[in-house]
């Protein structure tokens, strides 16, 4: 399984406070946000990944990320030089998934949750088809939607509906066998000009092959496209972390749980954030 992280777009909606940098490498708390989705993919035992950015940002993503060696990982960088949409992802990834399957996170959602990482590895064991993943929230006419029959099954999805037929919203994380990568490539694009992600949803749906799971209100997901809904992500996290003494998403600790690094080099890692809270909590954990 590889896995795409689609940190493309403008985020003109956070203008102009993503004018100068991607939307996805502001702070949500103290990390930038990509760090959220590349944990889920960790978590999930993902460890070949494409990072796809717009051409201004994909300097400063190599920068902070470089090749994933330093977390036991292998990173690669494509760019998406015009937005068009999220189902491009597997076009432009093409070479990249080679014949695997492949999960794509959206570089703004956050997911946290109980059990998390054994919740992805279940998916990735039984995929068939496509996986996506329903969360109940007040205003599903921002999202995809998905309504179900009476038997919890999925039986149809539509973006953006002003006339919702749910309440749940379809999540910025997806699970795709090799097919995606034919299906991306005979969509149309839709009114707004994009490939749209609820149209690649929709063929696995009209084929039968695809699972919509539901994440509970146990589970966090967290919107970061306003100001303040990044607002509320950021004391979210804050609080989670002050409350527990544990960090949520640091990519390091996570590469060390999941024993893709062992003890020295994450202290090694903790070297580069010496003297500061970041770097003493890596410590702590190597510890
Ligand atoms: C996109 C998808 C939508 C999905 C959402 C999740 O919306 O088009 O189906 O529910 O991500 O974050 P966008 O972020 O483009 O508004």
């Amino acid at each position: 399984m590889k896995g795409i992280i689609l940190a493309g777009g403008a985020g003109t909606r956070l203008y102009p406070a993503s004018l100068p940098i991607s939307k996805i490498l502001l702070p949500v708390y103290d990390k930038p946000m990509i760090y959220y989705p590349l944990t889920t993919l960790l978590l999930a035992g993902v460890k070949e990944i494409l990072i796809i950015t717009n051409p201004d940002d994909y300097d400063n993503f190599r920068k902070l990320l470089g090749d994933g060696s330093q977390i036991g990982v292998k990173i690669e960088y494509a760019i998406q030089f015009v937005p068009r949409g999220i189902a491009e992802s597997f076009i432009i990834g093409e070479e990249f998934i080679e014949d695997e399957s492949v999960a794509l996170i959206l570089g703004d959602n956050i997911f946290h949750g109980p059990e998390f990482s054994t919740k992805l590895q279940n998916v990735i064991k039984n995929l068939n088809g496509a996986t996506v993943f329903g969360y109940m929230v007040k205003d599903p006419q921002r999202f995809g939607v998905v309504e179900f029959d009476k038997n919890k099954k999925a039986i149809s999805i539509e973006e953006k509906p002003q006339n919702p037929k749910s309440k749940y919203a379809v999540t910025g994380l997806y699970f795709y066998d090799n097919n995606v990568v034919r299906y991306a490539k005979e969509l149309h694009p839709s009114k707004r000009g994009e490939l749209e992600i609820t149209d690649l949803n929709n063929i696995y749906l009209k084929k039968g092959s695809l699972n919509v799971e539901i994440l509970d209100r146990g589970f966090a997901w967290l919107d970061t496209g306003t100001h303040q809904s990044l607002l509320q992500a950021s004391n979210f996290i804050q609080s989670m972390e002050l409350n527990t003494g544990t960090k949520i998403a640091s990519i390091e600790e996570t590469a060390y749980k999941m024993g893709y690094i062992n003890k020295d080099q994450l202290l090694d890692l903790s070297k580069k954030y010496d003297k500061n809270e970041y770097g003493e909590y890596l410590k702590s954990i190597a510890d």
